[in-house]
């Protein structure tokens, strides 16, 4: 395995691999590897020949009042962990690496980027789909491989890689959990042992809710209200969102959805100074 940090080395190797044939597969992370990363190139092993691995902490895509300093960078660890994993390349830059200068130029997409995550963190997804433009331009990789569990993140780049005709496709992998269900995230190393307790109300609500929806047992309206009280009632929780919406549009589900049409529960929660996403697809009853 390679470990390259300028855009030239990346391209000089990236090159060599598509020149041998191999299609390349690209799995952009913050680092803080855990095994929701690692099951995304086990994906992008078993449909690609050359993986890359991004890890570079975004500033542009933390507020001002956000985690960007206290994000977690254990760099050995992770490097450790793509070598183990098979990945072929990484790409481990600084931020002068990929902001040369104030950038002039981002990548907005309205709508889908307004609500739930985007009301909590105003300016993050600006900074996300302009970072993964800039890191698809750098490496040039066939297939990029995305977590469901961003899913509101996976939705916006996909319209970005649709509107601008970006030369890639997108591949979206199911959330990785621990055995009680807690969603992995790099972020769950900040919660204390009571803190994470707490946390499991989150995909124990999801889980619950996804059993009464897809049993018929109550209507996804019903669903979205059952969730956000159970949610609601947590002690040591404080719930920035909890709702059914359309997978497609992120649009809040109401009676007049159509019942065809495929919902995600989403959820936000702070526990303490954490703040945890998490959500579950739900299968339409009618689509069984
Ligand atoms: P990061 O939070 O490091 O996540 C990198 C990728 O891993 C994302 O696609 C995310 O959805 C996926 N992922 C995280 N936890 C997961 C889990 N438990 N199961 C499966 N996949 C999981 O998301 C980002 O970084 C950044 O916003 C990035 C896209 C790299 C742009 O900076």
């Amino acid at each position: 395995m390679n470990t390259v940090s300028t855009i030239e080395k990346l391209r000089e190797e990236v090159a060599t691999a598509r020149l041998a044939g191999k299609r390349i597969g690209c799995v952009p992370t913050m680092g803080a590897l855990h095994a929701g990363h690692l099951s995304l190139v086990e994906a992008a092993k078993a449909e690609s020949d050359f993986v890359v691995m991004t890890i570079f902490v975004n500033p542009t895509q933390f507020g001002p009042n956000e985690d960007l300093t206290k994000y977690p960078r254990p760099l050995e660890e992770d490097l450790a962990k793509c070598r183990d994993a098979g990945v072929d390349l990484v790409f481990h830059p600084d931020v002068e690496v990929v902001y040369p200068r104030a950038n002039a130029t981002f990548v907005e997409v309205p709508g889908l980027s307004d609500v739930l995550e985007g009301t909590f963190r105003s300016g993050h997804f600006r900074g996300v789909t302009t970072v993964v433009l800039k890191l698809l331009n750098m490496v040039l990789p066939d297939v990029v491989f995305l977590g469901r569990k961003d899913f509101q993140q996976q939705l916006l780049i996909r319209q970005m890689v649709a509107d601008l005709d970006v030369p890639v496709e997108v591949r979206t992998c199911p959330t990785v959990r621990e055995e009680d269900g807690l969603a992995l995230s790099s972020r769950n190393v900040f919660l204390s042992r009571a803190e994470r307790e707490t946390a499991l109300a989150i995909s124990r609500s999801l889980e619950q809710i996804r059993r009464l929806v897809e049993g018929e047992a109550v209507s996804p309206v019903a669903a979205g209200s059952e969730l956000k009280r159970l949610l609601m009632e947590t002690d040591g929780l404080l719930l920035n969102y909890a709702t059914i919406v359309d997978a497609a549009t992120l649009e809040e589900v109401s009676e007049s959805t159509s019942p065809t049409v495929d919902l995600v529960a989403l959820v936000a929660a702070r526990i303490g100074s954490t703040r945890l996403i998490d959500n579950i697809p739900l299968c339409n009853a009618l689509k069984k």
